[in-house]
């Protein structure tokens, strides 16, 4: 959600920033703008379009070593030019990206309007660079310092000032900002993917905290404008691939690689078949754990209900499932034994980092499963475990899920066996059933041509329906996320037992309905459930791993490899991946960048 990236060296800005912005094109943005300064004045670019549209809006632009960029993802005022970043104040002397959100703008306005500023945009920005300008004195860091004591709500910024082309001010709040170090030239960015390829020496900037950018040396400075030291962090790329290798969406790509990522996420905490999490949580603290609350996101929050019903089942440990937007705002009921698992892939969520901030201040034990190393959550959390998933880049996550339902998944076994409440054989069993989960989610990938023949029966309809019970009602709700985020299709996840109390009224003729069944115990009910929609007309797809599953049912069954129960979804979301795909393909849709949604959605 909106993205920041600023240079200063020796090469050319434009070209940094481009590729800096292409590279934070993923977080989702509805238009994009680039300063740089060449003799003494900014040369500003705005545009509403792609970001590959200011390649020939800058072309006439004079070279210049610093500058900055900006992807916009509207919040105040809607998508034009005017309201694109950058920025700049009334005597155009000062230049601001900024993402988050001002929540005092309107006070800050009125109190610049009465010293006779005047605004040009509806943003909640525009009022910085105006303050900034108020409150400079000679010293760009103590006017960026004073305006940002008068700010509330979040912000992470980058600033210029025309006549001062060494120089780039960062700061930030509860909004993420990274420092890159170069030779000769440094960076900021919203989130290190954008300037890899330049350097992947990387200093985080926490909140409240300042870096002066120059070519050739970074300072970093607290909230009261001392001098620190921050470390210089090197961040391994291995496993940061963030091109499409081929495919033709990174959403396709990204599905592809989920068996890698089931198999790199295994690999890492089960050793010898035996759990292995480097967590400060005694085995006594685990015993006392009288209640486990797990706090994510959309997709993240669907991979949380999964670890419900293994932790549930498995420990007897009561697990409420909350979404981080509500959890912030309840005044949650937390005992000093209760336990927080906090689920994040891009570990930059601003609800779930909220979330976090309330149970670290009333000293709750907790943990976070994070995919992006580094990240805010991963650098706030007092223990953390890692989804392998890599760089995810389409904005519908895909792989990360299928890694965090592995890891929730191990985790609630591991509880559960110090926990020591249920037979370990059964444990082990589960164990054993998820080393092989990632040559069948291969087998299930290999499958395509099945889902894109479903993928074109869908593709015109108005509604889907995703059904289930138990394990399955959670795959429905991904699945129909899924497909609504991408495809703009209205779809709803519903218990297949609740249908009948309401939903069942909008079955009509044809309407899709697809069926994951995967229980053996809920076979007879979920046959049921069946008829009971097929006779009002709908048309069912079944998902199952049931080999006994009667073939006269539905209008078509899609029979997956056989899995231990407990571990279904690994398999079953594979193909609602795939459909919610090709579906958007069909319609000819921005697959990766679905409208209005970010990937990192870094305001509430
Ligand atoms: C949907 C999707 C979102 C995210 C949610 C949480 O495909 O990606 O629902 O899951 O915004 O994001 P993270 O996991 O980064 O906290």
């Amino acid at each position: 959600m909106c993205g920041i990236v600023g240079y200063i060296g020796e090469n050319n800005a434009n070209d940094v920033l481009l590729t800096g912005l292409k590279k934070l094109e993923y977080r989702g943005y509805d238009s994009c703008g680039i300063a740089t300064i060449y003799n003494d004045k900014f040369q500003i670019h705005k545009t509403t379009n792609r970001i590959d549209s200011l390649v020939s809006c800058i072309q006439d632009t004079e070279k210049s070593n610093i500058g900055l960029g900006h992807t916009r993802w509207a919040t105040h005022g809607g998508v034009c030019e005017k309201n694109a970043h950058p920025h700049t104040d009334n005597k155009d002397k000062f230049v601001v990206v900024h993402n988050g959100i001002i929540e005092n703008y309107i006070e800050l306005k009125e109190l610049l309007k009465d010293k006779g500023y005047e605004f040009y945009s509806d943003t909640d920005t525009e009022v910085i660079p105006n303050l900034i300008d108020l409150n400079y004195d000679g010293n760009l860091l103590e006017a960026t310092k004073k305006t940002v004591d008068m700010l509330e709500g979040s912000y992470a910024l980058g600033i210029m000032k025309k006549d001062n082309p060494n120089e780039i001010i960062a700061t930030r709040k509860n909004s993420p900002l990274v420092i890159g170090v170069g030779e000769n030239e440094n960076f900021i960015a919203s989130d290190y993917s954008a300037i890899l390829k330049y350097t992947n020496k990387i200093g985080i900037l926490e909140n409240d905290e300042f870096a002066v950018l120059k070519k050739d040396e970074v300072s970093f400075y607290d909230k009261d404008l001392n001098k620190k030291d921050v470390a210089i962090k090197n961040i391994d790329t291995k496993d940061f691939d963030v091109e499409k290798n081929g495919y033709e969406h990174f959403m396709l790509k990204e599905i592809n690689e989920n068996s890698i990522t089931a198999k790199k996420t295994l690999d890492t905490y089960l050793i010898n078949g035996k759990l292995k999490f480097d967590i400060n949580l005694s085995d006594e603290e685990i015993k006392n754990i009288k209640h486990i609350h797990i706090v994510a996101c959309g997709t993240a929050m669907h991979a949380g209900l999964n670890g419900k019903y293994i932790i549930e089942k498995f420990t007897r440990i009561p697990v409420n499932v909350e979404v981080a937007s509500e959890f912030r705002y309840k005044n949650p009921i937390l005992d000093k034994d209760d336990f927080v698992i906090f689920i994040s892939q891009s570990g930059e969520t601003a609800d779930t980092i909220a979330c976090l901030q309330l149970v670290k201040d009333r000293n709750i034990k907790h943990m976070s499963m994070v995919n992006v190393k580094e990240s805010t959550i991963d650098r706030m959390s007092d223990n953390v475990i890692y989804t392998k998933a890599g760089a995810e880049i389409a904005v519908a996550s895909t792989k990360a899920y299928i890694a965090q339902v592995i890891l929730i998944d191990l985790f609630g076994i591991y509880l559960a066996q110090k926990r020591g409440l249920y037979d370990d054989e059964e444990l082990n069993n589960i164990l054993r059933s998820l080393i092989e989960i990632p040559n069948k989610i291969q087998e299930v990938l290999e499958e395509d041509k099945e889902y894109i023949d479903y993928a074109n029966k869908i593709s015109n309809k108005r509604d889907v329906f995703y059904l289930g019970r138990g394990l399955d009602y959670y795959v429905a709700l991904e699945g129909s996320l899924k497909l609504k985020e991408i495809s703009y299709i209205h779809s709803e996840a519903t218990q297949f037992g609740e249908l009948k109390h309401g939903p069942i009224a909008l079955i009509e003729d044809d309407t899709p309905a697809i069926v994951m069944a995967t229980s053996k115990n809920l076979l007879d009910k979920t046959i049921s459930n069946i008829k009971e929609i097929k006779a009002r007309g709908a048309n069912v797809l079944v998902l199952t791993t049931l080999k006994d599953f009667p073939s006269n049912v539905a209008d078509k069954i899609i029979l997956l490899p056989e899995v231990n129960e407990n571990l279904s979804p690994l398999l079953t979301m594979i193909p609602l991946q795939l459909i919610a795909y090709h579906v958007t393909v069909n319609k000819g849709l921005d697959v990766d960048k679905p409208r209005n949604l970010a990937k990192s959605v870094t305001v509430e």
